[in-house]
């Protein structure tokens, strides 16, 4: 991959770019433009990626140099992207190795500004933006918004941190065509059911297994949206998070959203009842007696209750975590709930569940016979979740 730096303050942190992606496996060419050169100096990238950085447009290493990186990139990212580099790109320059790289590939092309805020919401860098997302179909990642090295300015134009950046370039080469484009609604980790302001009934979901699955979507150009309950992992980059605490809140999240959506995947451990009266002041220890009995009302089944809101030939799976009779509990969920797959865990192997990283699961469709998996990973339960859900996608076309 061709990795372009232009001359910005942010151009040191694209020496963690080139270092991550190199550890990653990806053989980086480093193209630096002449202001770059300004702020880092190409021996940094070279000690991280082992290759030569480039630079000049007119090197002895052969004439056709500026034509070639171009064409041998499967992606291109531009990271710091000054707001000259962008003007350059959008007018088509060719008068440097990073430009001359642009005009040559046919490869995915990120940019990744960075500029003070004021340059950057300039209508001059705005049109240029565009035309270069539009007309040419880059993908413009970032700027974040945050402290600049100049100004009062706290509005976007902070590059986008290193690790993001990989992800972006991630999902640029990972674009799935059974999903790129595509609505995705995923629930996730567990909901709070409030007994009083400060205490609730809860559960020991973690989210992990949701979250794997929002980032598995969203890497292979998903437009994903995660209704998340209190989490205990953090949130993947990319997707959108819509943070919720009980299930009513839950059940109202997703009866907003799931109209739109091409696949939904309800992976949230809902709390099936809640405290009918929840407390509005702390319940007190001398108050509340020896015995406390909690009168509770059942919560609505998420899935079953918003089906008929679901877009005709949206694809739906779910989750059933079983103590017995895995398969069969599992058929009569996929029944109840309107599922096209059921990921059936068994809750008495320690492998699978809540509070860990793995997961032993069977795999109930609607059509066809069950598939055991072996123990695997939860983000590789992910990964072959949503390639056995890429035929369904691409028959509800
Ligand atoms: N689910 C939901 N809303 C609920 C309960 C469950 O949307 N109130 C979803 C879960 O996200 C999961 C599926 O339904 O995808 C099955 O969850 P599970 O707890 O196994 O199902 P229940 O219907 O609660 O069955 P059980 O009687 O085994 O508790």
């Amino acid at each position: 991959m061709v990795l372009g730096v232009t001359g910005g303050i942010a151009a040191y942190k694209s020496v963690q770019v080139a270092r991550d992606l190199t550890r990653l496996g990806a053989e980086v060419d480093v193209v630096m433009t002449a202001g770059a050169g300004r702020f880092v100096r190409p021996l940094s990238f070279e000690g991280v990626t082992g290759r030569p950085a480039l630079t000049d447009l007119f090197s002895a290493d052969g004439a056709a140099q500026h034509i070639r990186l171009g064409y041998d990139a499967d992606v291109v990212c531009v990271a710091p992207t000054t707001a000259d580099f962008i003007a350059r790109a959008a007018q088509g320059r060719a008068n440097d190795l990073l430009s001359t790289t642009l005009l040559a590939t046919r490869a995915p092309v990120l940019i990744s500004p960075a500029m003070n805020d004021r340059m950057f919401a300039h209508p001059q860098t705005q049109r240029n933006l565009k035309h270069l997302h539009e007309a040419l179909g880059y993908a413009i990642v970032g700027p974040a918004s945050g402290p600049l090295a100049f100004g009062e300015g706290e509005g976007p134009g902070r590059m986008l941190e290193p690790g993001y950046i990989v992800q972006e370039i991630g999902r640029a080469l990972g674009a799935d065509p059974a999903f790129t484009g595509r609505k995705v609604l995923i629930t996730a980790g567990p909901t709070r059911e409030p007994l009083d302001p400060v205490r609730y009934l809860g559960n020991r979901s973690s989210g992990r297994m949701g979250f794997a699955l929002a980032e598995a979507a969203w890497l292979r150009g998903a437009d994903v949206c995660v209704v998340a309950g209190p989490v205990a992992v953090p949130a993947p980059y990319g997707p959108e998070i819509v943070s919720v605490e009980t299930a009513l809140e839950m059940h109202a999240a997703v009866g907003e959203r799931v109209g739109e959506t091409d696949l939904n995947i309800f992976a949230a451990a809902v709390a099936d009842f809640r405290p009918t009266d929840p407390s509005e002041d702390k319940l007190k220890r001398a108050e509340v007696g020896p015995e406390f009995q909690i009168g509770l009302t059942a919560n609505p089944d998420i899935a079953a209750e918003t089906k008929s809101l679901r877009r005709g030939g949206a694809v739906t799976v779910g989750f059933a975590l079983e103590t017995s009779d895995l398969v069969e509990n599992a058929q009569r969920k996929l029944d109840d709930k309107g599922f096209d797959l059921i990921v059936a865990n068994d809750a008495t192997d320690p492998l699978a569940g809540f509070d860990v990283d793995t997961n032993v699961a069977t795999l109930v469709w609607r059509e066809g016979e069950p598939e055991a998996l072996p123990t695997m990973t939860k983000h590789e339960l992910a990964e072959r979740i949503l390639q056995g859900v890429a035929a369904l996608l691409g028959e509800g076309e």
